[in-house]
């Protein structure tokens, strides 16, 4: 096994953060994983990063330990009842393709999450969501290694603890598990989610009369390019901050200020505010300072025009962080993950 060192991250992270990893390497089987996890012993001195796609991630330094690249392939049908397909995707499938296709084979209930960039073993990591979806909706189980004793283990959809960007990977067995596949529930019987006005627009817009989860799909696909930039042409990792939710009075109080203020039930007794109208009434939008900014066209998104060092867009979240709370008094959360 090939274990390079001294490498630029550069084309690793659609930031487009140019830092460096000690020692850097990609697995294909989880036998090469074993061997890599067994056989070296830079794991034992240093830290381990597992890499997917590098779209959900703001590298502020050079990473100094080994950056371990998933690249496990593999899609298949695993099992079906009546009113379901179980597709099992490998860790390393890019997401977006595994979304094509499940809709080239009607396999219904992902077509809200398409252009999510990134890879499938990711995806439960922060219960992605997207237009009405989150993961949890389609998922059925996952497989992961652990670390530390290299067993594998099943966890079911009770087992994950997901909520809004949220499951026991990213907090309780945080860098414990390397997630190797996963296994999704999809409909045979197609039930649109439309709830998303924006999607009933370009829908309208697209001249569509008979629903399918290709419209669907191909809808999401023009509003996320309409607004969310592209990483390969601006470096950005989507939305930098988690839409804070807070308890339904503090809104209401809010809303006295602020009456035009977003906000979404999140349940019985919080709603969700729009972040990037925090951000964008705080002056934020389309501010720049070197190669760091706040998106001109949607302001939870931070970019990298070019040459920014992830410590600049770090920062620059910091001071957006402060001004919010200032002037609304609502503390926002990081959405990326900081390494
Ligand atoms: P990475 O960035 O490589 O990793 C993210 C984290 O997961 C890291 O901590 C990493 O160590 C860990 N990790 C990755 N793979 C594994 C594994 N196999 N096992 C264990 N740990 C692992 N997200 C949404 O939810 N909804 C959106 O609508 C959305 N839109 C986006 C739009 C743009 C333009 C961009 C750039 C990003 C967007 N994102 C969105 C964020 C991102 O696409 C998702 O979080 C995605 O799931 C990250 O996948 P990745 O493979 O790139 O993960
Ligand atoms: N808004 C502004 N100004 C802005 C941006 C947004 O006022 O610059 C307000 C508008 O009122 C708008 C509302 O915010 O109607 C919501 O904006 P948008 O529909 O763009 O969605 P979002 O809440 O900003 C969330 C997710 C996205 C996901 C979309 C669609 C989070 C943190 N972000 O964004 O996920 O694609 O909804 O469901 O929940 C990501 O996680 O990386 C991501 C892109």
């Amino acid at each position: 096994m090939h274990i390079a060192e001294n490498i630029s991250l550069r084309p690793f992270n659609s930031f487009g953060i140019d830092v460096y990893a000690r020692s850097f390497a990609g697995f294909s089987s989880t036998a090469e994983l074993t061997e890599l996890i067994t056989g070296s012993s830079i794991f034992t001195r240093y830290p381990l990063l597992i890499l997917g796609g590098g779209s959900n991630i703001l590298f502020t330094k050079d990473f100094d330990g080994l950056v371990l690249k998933n690249e496990l392939k593999g899609i298949g049908l695993v099992n079906e009842d009546d009113a379901h397909y179980y597709i099992k995707a490998q860790a390393g499938e890019n997401w977006h393709r595994f979304v094509l296709y499940c809709i080239e084979h009607n396999y219904a209930g992902i077509e809200n999450l398409s252009l999510i960039p990134g890879n499938v073993g990711a995806s439960p990591m922060q219960n992605i969501g997207a237009y009405g979806v989150e993961i949890k909706d389609v998922f059925h189980e996952l497989q992961a290694f652990h670390l530390e004793t290299g067993s594998i283990q099943t966890f079911g959809l009770n087992d994950c603890g997901f909520g809004y960007r949220e499951s026991v990977f990213k907090k309780k067995y945080k860098d414990q598990f390397v997630i190797l596949n996963v296994t999704f529930r999809l409909k045979k019987q197609p039930v649109f989610n439309t709830s998303y006005g924006v999607i009933e627009e370009e829908l309208n817009k697209m001249q569509v009369h008979e629903l399918s989860i290709r419209a669907i799909s191909d809808a999401v696909i023009n509003i996320r390019s309409s607004k969310l930039p592209d990483p390969a042409i601006v470096g950005n990792a989507g939305s930098f901050f988690k839409n804070p939710v807070v308890p339904k009075s503090q809104y209401e109080e809010l809303r006295k200020s602020f009456p035009s203020i977003p906000g979404y039930t999140a349940n019985n007794e919080q709603i969700k505010i729009a972040a990037g109208w925090l951000i964008e009434q705080c002056g934020w939008k389309g501010y720049r300072k070197g190669d760091a900014g706040c998106y001109t066209r949607q302001a939870l998104v931070l970019v990298n025009y070019g040459n920014a060092k992830g410590s600049e867009i770090f920062a620059l979240s910091t001071s957006i962080i402060e001004s919010v709370s200032a002037k609304f008094n609502v503390q926002l959360e990081r959405e990326v993950n900081i390494i």
